[in-house]
């Protein structure tokens, strides 16, 4: 009873998980493709990049109640390594929002305890983005918080050959049998090592694909797609997508009890 009633008032002040969640069964990885920022411009007849500017806004309210949820790591897909090849001032507004957006979060993010990691190739970033990102990693390194992963130059694919590249070169260099390369040794080689894998994964917009985001830990991912523009999810979409994922039955290639039951085992 106490306890419930404990529960209702974190919920008052809105630091617990809704009541019409499960919280024993809260994801503990939640994984984002933030799709359809430009058609959400383009639908209130704004240009494309002001979709980009409201699409942050989205981002820190959700990595909020996340944390307040009990999610232990969301990784939000911001830039892919395909992401380059749209028109030249596109590309320059995203970094540019990147770097103010970190200036800007940095001492809140520290406050509420976020650790937070750049994963993808960032040597091909802006300099002054890449110092940004080395500060922020370093200043949010030891906090005990939500792991906030910010995929920046991520391509699944591309991180899968570096990661292949690390073990051959190795091999090469005699420090690694090729016969002892499991699972463990090539995810220890990609950009999320020590992370678990995502147990949710959502896709805004509409949109039915991963382009090319986690090809690897995405292997057992339940997957929510939601119509919703990226820079329109808010409380109510997450929610949606948190009780979808409850009420899934994960069965990693197993039977679950009910059809074990129905053999007769
Ligand atoms: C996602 O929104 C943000 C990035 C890829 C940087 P889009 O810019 O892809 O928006 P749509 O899909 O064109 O509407
Ligand atoms: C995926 O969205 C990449 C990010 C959200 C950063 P895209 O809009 O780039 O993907 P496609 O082109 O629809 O596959
Ligand atoms: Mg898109």
């Amino acid at each position: 009873m106490s306890r419930h009633l404990a529960a209702t008032s974190n919920e008052a002040i809105g630091k617990s998980c809704p009541a019409e969640l499960d919280p024993e069964r809260i994801p503990a990885h939640v994984a984002v493709i933030m799709d359809g920022n430009g058609r959400w411009a383009q639908a209130r007849g704004l240009p494309r990049v002001m979709g980009h500017r409201a699409g942050v806004e989205a981002l820190k309210a959700t990595l909020r109640l996340c944390s307040d949820w009990g999610v232990k790591a969301l990784t939000a897909y911001a830039f892919s390594t395909e992401n380059w090849s749209r028109p030249g001032d596109e590309v320059n507004f995203l970094m540019a929002l990147f770097e103010r957006v970190l200036q800007r979060e940095l001492q809140a993010l520290e406050a509420e305890q976020v650790r937070i990691r750049f994963l993808g190739d960032l040597q091909a970033l802006p300099e002054k983005l890449q110092g940004l990102i080395a500060e922020a990693t370093e200043r949010t390194a030891a906090n005990q918080g939500i792991h906030f992963n910010v995929c920046t130059n991520y391509g699944g694919r591309r991180e899968l050959v570096r990661a292949a590249q690390q073990l051959a070169t190795r091999a090469a260099e005699g420090l690694l049998d090729p016969a002892t390369i499991d699972e463990n040794t090539l995810a220890a080689e990609l950009f999320t090592a020590g992370e678990q894998d995502p147990d949710l994964l959502i896709r805004t917009s509409g949109e039915r694909r991963i382009s090319n985001f986690l090809l690897w830990q995405l292997a057992y991912a339940e997957i929510h797609v939601t119509e919703v523009f990226w820079p329109d999810f808010n409380r109510q979409a997450l929610l949606e997508a948190l009780l979808d994922y409850q009420s899934r039955n994960r069965r990693f290639g197993g039977v679950d009890a009910l059809g074990a039951d129905a053999l007769g085992s």
